[in-house]
This record gives C-alpha cells, structure tokens and sequence, in this order.
C-alpha cells in the first residue's frame, strides 16, 4: 500500500520547514529586489517579493511546474499534476491510486450548493456562479473547524490539505453543474464514484458524444491552467486571503474572483467573441489584412486584443503552443483553429510597432477558447470557469506549502504620493 497523501506531505512538509528555516536564518538579510517608482505605480512589475516553490514562469520559456516544463507535462491528467504540485514529485502508481481514492472519497458536493446555483438569477456570470458555490461550502472547512477548537499551527497545513482536496475533488461537479443550470442543459448529472477527475468532468457535462479527444482536451486543459507562479492576480489574490488564516473556501473564492477579470482569466471569453465577431463581420475565415484592420480599429478604440501579452512572459506562450499542437492534430481545416493561427501570423507584428507594450506575443487565451468550441461548447462566458477548475490545483497547492512553511500574514508597506516625491526632491 502506498503512504497517504497526508503521509507524504508529511514527510515534504518536514524536510521543507527544515531547509526553509535554515536557508533564511543564514541569508535572510541578503537583497534580492530594489524597487523604482515605476514598479511602485506600475503593479510591482518585475519586483522579487513572493515565495512559491509550485510553478515558475521564466520570461523566455513560460510555465515549468515542480522543475518540468510544461511542454513535458501535456501527456499527464490533472490528478497527476494536483499531485505534483502538492508533493513536488510525480506520483507512482500506487501512490496515483492512493490518491486517486483521497479524491474520490470527497467528489460529493453538499445539497444547499445547488440550491444556491439555481436560486441564482438567470443572468449571473458562471464565474460570479462559481465563486458563490466555493464560498458557499465555507462552513465545511476542516481549516476553519479546528482553528476554533485551538489547533497547534505546526498542523495547520493538515487541515489546509484536507480542504485542498475537498474543493479540488467537488469543482468538476460544481463546474459541471454550472454549466447546466445556467445555459438550460436540463437536470444535473450525478457523479459517477468510479470516474477520474477529467472523466467524470466530461461525463457531468453531458454535452453530446464528447469522445476520447474531447477528453484529452479537457485534461491538457487541466494541465494546461494549473498553476502560473505566485505573482498573478488569482494566485497572489487566494494567498493574501489565506494568509489571514482565512480558510481555502475564503481564498480560492477570491483568487476566482480575481480570475474573473478580463486582463486575467477571463480574457479567454474576450479572445473567443473577439474572433466571433471577427468572422461574423468578414462573413467566414479573414484574410490576414482584414485582421490587421480589425487590430487597428481594436486598438484606435482603447480596447485590448484578448490572448495577446503578458506580464512576465517575452515569448509566446508555450500554453499557446500546446493547445496550437492539439489542434493540429485533431481539426486541422477548423475554420476557427485557422483564424486563430492567422490572427497569431498578422497580431504580433502590429504589436511590436507599439513601444509601450513590452510583449507581443499569444498567451494561453488566444487559443483555448476556439478548443472547447470546436467540441460543441459555444457559451463562451463559461471558459473560465474550467481555467478555474484546473487553477484551483495550483491555488490550493501554493496555500498548503504557505501554511507548512508558516508564512505570515502578507503586509507589503505602501507609500504616500508625498513620500515618493521625497525620496528623489530635496
Ligand atoms: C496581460 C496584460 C494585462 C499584461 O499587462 P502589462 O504587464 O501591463 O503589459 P505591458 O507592460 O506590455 O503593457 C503596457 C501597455 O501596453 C498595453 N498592452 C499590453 N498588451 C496589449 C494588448 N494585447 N493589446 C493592446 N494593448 C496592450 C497595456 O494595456 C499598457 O497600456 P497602457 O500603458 O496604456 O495602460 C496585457 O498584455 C493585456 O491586457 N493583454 C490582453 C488581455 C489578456 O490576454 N490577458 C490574459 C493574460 S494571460
């Protein structure tokens, strides 16, 4: 029999706290960052301020997760990387189905949570719909539950980890129901016990013979959105929430909230009405200059070009290149896949002329939408609530470390116009 997941993280937990204790007694003086005012009003651009050990996103390579890039990871499901990100280490197989049944054990999603969805006005955004049903299920947390009753904080990340695999093991429901309540698909579907993750996802949705490739969507999906570092909006959003000692319901609902926002994960929708829009106007797939008139009348108007840019990375987005993979393979001729891949030939260049923006490169939301299109998911307000299914790994992960380590509270000082001024007039 393989250890417990809790077995395991005990162990990584003390070999953790060990190394981190003894690594910041001996150089915690030692700089790492200085700051001009340009960061201080430009969103801490580039500042070296946060700890996370889940994922980093070096500018010129994108996302590595636990030390792998994530090119090498697009052929694993996102029970595997849930594991990866928690342990740092890629489960075996007693140790997948170990933790396979850690997850199963806690698929069931409490009634009132439906009720909740489907009291909800018909309009709601999926993601507002989702970020109530988190938040919702607070009164379960086993975090919340024993910090009342007085647990030691060596043991708060036991606690952590145990809500970490609730939200994880009932998001694909919940998404699922989403999905069903709020574009009028009929009654739920129940999960099914013997299903995995990305399988019982697929077969909640219910939408009409999904198949095997639809399925392996889903799990580079899952892959694909899990995690991004500790600086973005969602993820540095969830970990101040939780740094409060605010349980995981409390922050993975704000870290959803942040996501919800168009420069972040909701830019996914953006990209794909973008690209509707487009195509409607020019009547089928564009040509290369009618996208370049577009761009330019998206940009004379003030407005962004979803899916394109980035606050860290310099390179195109190697999130961006495995769904382009996947597409290749499996819709070729898609005159959606096609437009996407022209809008990627014309964008960059009209970008690059703008000094401002420092990179003209497709992220991950240029593309991931026209994916989950082509399969017969056409609400496109619903795209980000499977970036946050999958994101909920990463979140939840970098809070279990977060509580094993005992970070603090977050504070970061912040400065008056006035002090500002000071530093550079005398
Ligand atoms: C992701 C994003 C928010 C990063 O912002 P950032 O770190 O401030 O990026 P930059 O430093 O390159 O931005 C500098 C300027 O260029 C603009 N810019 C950046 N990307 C742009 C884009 N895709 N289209 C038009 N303008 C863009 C910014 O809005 C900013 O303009 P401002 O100074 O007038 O406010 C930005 O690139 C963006 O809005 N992209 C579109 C939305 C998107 O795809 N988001 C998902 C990210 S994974």
């Amino acid at each position: 029999m393989a250890a417990s997941i809790f077995d395991k993280m005990e162990e990584k937990v003390a070999l953790w706290r060990s190394d981190m204790a003894a690594f910041v007694k001996e150089h915690g003086e030692h700089k790492v960052s200085d700051v001009t005012i340009n960061q201080v009003m430009g969103g801490l651009r580039g500042v070296n301020g946060l700890w996370c050990d889940t994922s980093v996103v070096p500018k010129d390579q994108g996302l590595i997760i636990r030390g792998i890039p994530m090119k090498d990871l697009t052929d694993l499901n996102g029970v595997e990387i849930f594991y990866l990100l928690l342990t740092g280490e890629l489960p075996t197989k007693e140790e997948y189905e170990e933790f396979q049944i850690a997850l199963k054990i806690r698929k069931f999603v409490p009634h009132y949570v439906w009720d909740i969805l489907k009291a909800m006005p018909k309009d709601s955004h999926p993601m507002t719909m989702l970020s109530m049903a988190v938040l919702s299920m607070q009164k379960e947390s086993c975090f919340a539950t024993n910090y009342e009753k007085g647990i030691n904080k060596t043991d708060f990340w036991r606690c952590t980890l145990d809500d970490a695999l609730n939200i994880v093991a009932k998001l694909p429901s919940i998404a699922a129901a989403i999905y069903r309540i709020r574009f009028n698909k009929g009654e739920l579907i129940q999960p099914d016990p013997d299903m995995r993750l990305a399988e019982d996802f697929v077969h909640m949705l219910g939408i009409e013979a999904p198949g095997d490739e639809f399925l392996s969507l889903i799990k580079l999906f899952l892959v694909a959105h899990s995690d991004h570092e500790g600086g973005n909006v969602s993820a540095f959003t969830s970990s101040v929430v939780n740094s409060a000692l605010s349980d995981l319901y409390y922050s993975v609902s704000a870290g959803f909230n942040g996501l919800a926002g168009p420069l972040h994960g909701l830019a996914n929708q953006e990209a794909l009405k973008w690209l509707l829009d487009v195509m409607k106007k020019f009547n089928g797939t564009p040509t290369k200059e009618e996208i370049a008139q577009e761009v330019n009348e998206t940009l004379a108007a003030g407005q962004v070009i979803p899916g394109y840019g980035h606050a860290v990375l310099r390179v195109v987005d190697p999130r961006f290149t495995a769904f382009y993979n996947f597409g290749k393979v499996h819709f070729p001729e898609d005159p959606l896949f096609k437009t996407v891949y022209h809008i990627y030939e014309v964008v960059p260049d009209i970008l690059k002329k703008i000094p401002k923006i420092q990179n003209p490169w497709p992220n991950v939301d240029a593309i991931s939408g026209s994916m989950l299109y082509h399969y017969g998911i056409t609400e496109f307000s619903y795209y980000t609530v499977m970036f946050a299914l999958s994101r909920s790994m990463g979140l939840t992960a970098q809070a279990v470390m977060n509580r094993a380590v005992g970070t603090p509270i977050v504070r970061p000082k912040s400065v008056t116009t006035s002090w500002l001024k000071s530093q550079v007039i005398k």
